[in-house]
């Protein structure tokens, strides 16, 4: 498995797999902003948005691939702009293949979306994440993310109940 850090010109020969690779997580029930059914044109959308965000230096995009070279997850770090906010960033989108799960991809996306955000003096990361079956609270705890709160019925679930979010944050050293 290799990670690599995609510009935003190589993002549009990515948005197959890309497409496939979101299409995959909320068909297999991941509370990722998106509910079922989920149309071509809304994948498309969507990746031509982040590319927008990457194009403005706003985000950077990883994706994982098998030794074949399919991409079976990606994650993206959400820069903030603003003055006085240039020292975090938002983890967002963390995504592994369902049938490429429990084999430490996700860790490492992880892992390598930590060094970038260090190389570019991002000390405190966020993200926040779904309470209920969608979510993946266990996953940030075991990566020593830091659980700040959450607020009651904030998204629906793909199984359509309305659930806490939960926020969490770490202070890269
Ligand atoms: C969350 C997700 C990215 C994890 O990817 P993964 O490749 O399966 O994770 P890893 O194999 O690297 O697991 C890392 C650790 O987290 C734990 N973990 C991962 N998913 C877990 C889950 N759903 N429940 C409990 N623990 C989990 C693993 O057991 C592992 O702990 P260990 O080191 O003690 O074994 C993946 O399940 C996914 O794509 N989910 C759908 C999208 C989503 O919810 N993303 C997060 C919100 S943005």
């Amino acid at each position: 498995m290799t990670i690599q850090l995609i510009s935003a010109v190589e993002l549009t020969a990515e948005t197959g797999g890309l497409a496939a690779l979101l299409r995959d997580a909320v068909e297999h029930g991941a509370s990722i902003g998106f509910t079922l059914p989920l149309t071509e044109v809304e994948l498309a959308d969507y990746w031509r948005k982040v590319g927008a965000e990457m194009a403005a230096g706003h985000k950077i995009l990883l994706v994982a691939r098998d030794p074949e070279g399919c991409v079976v997850g990606s994650a993206q770090l959400a820069l903030e702009p603003r003055s006085n906010g240039r020292h975090r960033a938002e983890v967002q989108k963390v995504i592994v293949l369902a049938a490429h799960r429990a084999k430490g991809v996700g860790a490492a996306l992880m892992v390598r979306l930590e060094a970038e955000a260090r190389q570019r003096n991002r000390r405190l990361l966020f993200l926040d994440t779904s309470t209920g079956v969608g979510g993946a609270v266990k996953f940030y705890e075991r990566l020593g993310y830091r659980f700040a709160g959450g607020i009651p019925n904030y998204a629906a679930d793909p199984d359509g109940r309305l659930v806490a979010n939960a926020i969490f944050y770490k202070e890269l050293s």
